[in-house]
């Protein structure tokens, strides 16, 4: 969706950008061809993100700061650069073709490989996470992040299979997870899913994101979320919807009087990717972009 991306964040406007979710540095080099005065700060967890991304914007380099770091210390991050605020923001959550593409990342279940899904250093193995969850938690990982039916039949066959030594890959965890049946979506797909996003800790970064665009974006700054999840997607429409309306008085108070100031605005609709993207990179089916904007009087 890099065009809908280019038309809510227009770096043709120039300034400071940030990429959160840098990858492979695709999104990147689209903003800095198009905004040719625009200075690129990007972020991943992952090192052989950071390093893919150095060597794809090579061409910018004098306009491009890597940093090696989760976004949920996007504060920090500016803050030891030294930067008060940003003009853009690009947050493209979940995993990258690279890491689901990479069969040691242990990320898919098209190949045999340890059980890791780690997207950076920072995270835990799904192997640990496993061994650190109750048989209830983990049911409720499966239910929630996964919406797997019989989650708690499931819970109870891996940690089954991880006392008895037998769960340690890829293709036995996929195993647990059963055949799939017809046109279907394969039942192992979810169960990674799930799986992942609990041991990356995935939507509790994306959080802290979104509530730190009244403090993070510069006034007129723009802010571009693509999420693949119905959970991520919620929380980017409800975390920007309790940013507009923040006001904790009471309903029938005439006048606000908690001081609560409004900063940050929808930019846009929620827009998702038309069928020729989907035809060509059937991993965008589920994708949604929506964006912010900090108003420039608040
Ligand atoms: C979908 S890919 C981004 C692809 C990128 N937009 C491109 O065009 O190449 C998501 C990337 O975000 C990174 N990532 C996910 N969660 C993160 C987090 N909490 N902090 C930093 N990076 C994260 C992943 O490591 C991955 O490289």
């Amino acid at each position: 969706m890099v065009d809908e991306v280019l038309d809510i964040l227009e770096p043709e406007r120039g300034g400071v950008f940030i990429d959160l979710t840098l990858g492979g540095g695709g999104h990147a080099a689209h903003v800095l061809r198009r905004g040719p005065q625009v200075r690129l700060i990007g972020v991943d967890r992952d090192p052989a993100a950071i390093a893919a991304a150095g060597a794809h914007l090579a061409e910018f380099q004098d306009r491009v700061t890597l940093v090696q770091s989760n976004h949920g210390q996007v504060r920090e991050v500016l803050a030891e650069l030294g930067v008060d605020t940003v003009d853009g923001l690009l947050l493209d959550a979940g995993v990258s073709s690279h890491q689901l593409d990479t069969p040691e990342r242990g990320f898919s279940f098209s190949h045999d490989a340890p059980l890791d899904m780690r997207m950076g250093p920072d995270a835990q193995r799904v192997t640990d996470l496993i061994d650190d969850t109750s048989e209830r938690d983990l049911a409720k990982i499966l239910g929630t992040y996964g919406e797997i039916r019989g989650a708690g039949r499931l819970a109870r066959a891996i940690l089954r299979a991880r006392a008895q030594g037998v769960l340690e890959t890829t293709a036995q965890l996929a195993e647990l997870a059963g055949p799939r049946r017809g046109k279907r979506v394969h039942p192992a797909t979810k169960l990674f899913q799930a799986l992942r996003i609990a041991a990356n800790r995935e939507l509790d970064s994306l959080e802290v994101v979104v509530d730190s665009l009244p403090d993070v974006l510069a006034p007129g700054g723009r802010a571009a979320f693509i999420s693949f999840h119905s959970l991520e997607d919620r929380i980017v429409k409800h975390g920007v919807r309790s940013l507009e309306d923040g006001c904790t008085c009471p309903r029938d108070l005439p006048e606000c009087a908690c001081g609560f100031v409004q900063k940050v605005k929808r930019y846009g609709g929620l827009r998702r990717p038309g069928e020729k993207e989907i035809a060509v990179n059937p991993r965008s089916r589920s994708a949604r972009l929506r964006g912010a904007v900090r108003l420039q009087e608040a």
